[in-house]
């Protein structure tokens, strides 16, 4: 082969091949192309390098560095067109990068699963951990371990959801108080989300499903302070710098039993229709678990006492973001779910 046909061929490879190099249209063509042409066993260029020896020895210097060239050249260009796939971009002269970018519909956290969330990273902050119970209960587990008395209307067929003989649906996450005691030795600090049922029909503040979160702390030394401190924190965390009180109240499974308000977050506290006035909104109920709660399972109430706590995310969701009406968190209405979800 002469040199003049040496730099012939080495210059059509090089055309070509930028053109093949440009025109691939996907990862696979590329590669393809780059086989075809720079491959160490069957690429063009590999095999125009094989026959630099049948050339004048006197030529082979210039026909070495035309190689060279050509090499770097198509190369890079494979290079270039790589990185067009890697990054997505479509490339070409129709791209406009002044384009704005098309908004991705992402889906989103549901409002009540946005407050629980909040809710499980205060409290986890304080120590607690999160433990789970059955949804399917007994009455034991839902009613008497936790001091009801035999004939307590919540038992009522027309509360409770029964599956039959021996079995229900919990009303409340409070039978999960008492798994847990019989199973941890205290110190105990748990959190319990889940769901529960009622016996009711949907209207704008009831629903026969919905989610609560319940919360026990026993140790040695356990007061009423302590409640009183992790609850005021946990509102003050939750709902930033607000005032809180606590109402007295009746829980079969804890007493001295108390309520806590918060200011209304609609009107801070100036009273308007969703607080009926008051300027205060009930977020849940608390109290010194009952030493009969404790006996129950076998723990010392002589030793050890402590206090529990249950509250429902929805209802805090309703006063957070001021939704009107329970059934709106049922719905699957993306109008109302969009507004909050991130
Ligand atoms: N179980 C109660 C209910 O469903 C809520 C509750 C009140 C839970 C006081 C507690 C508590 O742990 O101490 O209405």
């Amino acid at each position: 082969m002469s040199l003049a046909e040496f730099l012939e061929a080495a210059a059509r490879l090089e055309q070509e091949g930028l053109a093949t190099i440009a025109g691939a249209e996907s990862p696979d063509t590329l590669t393809a192309a780059r086989n075809a042409l720079v491959g160490r066993k069957s690429g063009r260029l590999t095999a125009l390098m094989a026959s630099l020896p049948s050339l004048d020895p006197t030529d082979r210097r210039d026909a070495g560095a035309a190689v060279n060239r050509i090499k770097a050249a198509l190369e890079a260009a494979l290079g270039s067109a790589s990185a067009r796939f890697s990054t997505g971009a479509r490339g070409g002269p129709d791209l406009d990068p002044t384009m704005p970018a098309r908004r991705a519909w992402r889906g989103g956290a549901h409002p009540v699963t946005i407050v629980m969330r909040e809710i499980e990273e205060i409290f986890r902050e304080l120590g607690f951990t999160i433990a789970l119970g059955p949804e399917a209960e007994t009455p034991w587990y839902n009613f008497t371990a936790l001091n009801f008395p035999a004939d307590h209307p919540a038992m009522d067929m027309h509360d409770t959801l029964y599956l039959g003989e021996g079995a229900l649906l919990r009303t409340h996450t409070s039978p999960v108080q008492i798994r847990t005691l019989q199973r941890y030795k205290p110190p105990i600090r748990v959190l319990v989300p889940g769901n529960v049922y009622r016996r009711d029909f949907f209207d704008a503040s009831h629903a026969p499903m919905f989610a609560q979160v319940e919360g026990l702390a026993i140790d040695e030394g356990v007061s009423f302070v302590d409640l009183k401190a992790t609850l005021t924190h946990f509102a003050q965390r939750f709902f930033g710098r607000t005032r809180t009180r606590f109402r007295p109240s009746y829980f079969p499974f804890t007493e001295p039993s108390a309520e806590m308000d918060v200011e209304c977050q609609l009107c801070n506290g100036t009273g308007c229709a969703g607080c009926k006035q008051t300027g205060w909104m009930e977020i849940l109920g608390s109290g010194m678990v009952h030493p009969s709660v404790l006996e129950s399972t076998g723990v010392d109430s002589e030793r050890y006492s402590g206090w529990a706590f249950g509250m429902g995310p929805g209802r805090i969701a309703m006063l957070r973001y001021g939704i009107p009406d329970i059934r709106l968190l049922y719905d699957t209405d993306m109008r109302f779910l969009e507004q909050l979800s991130r």
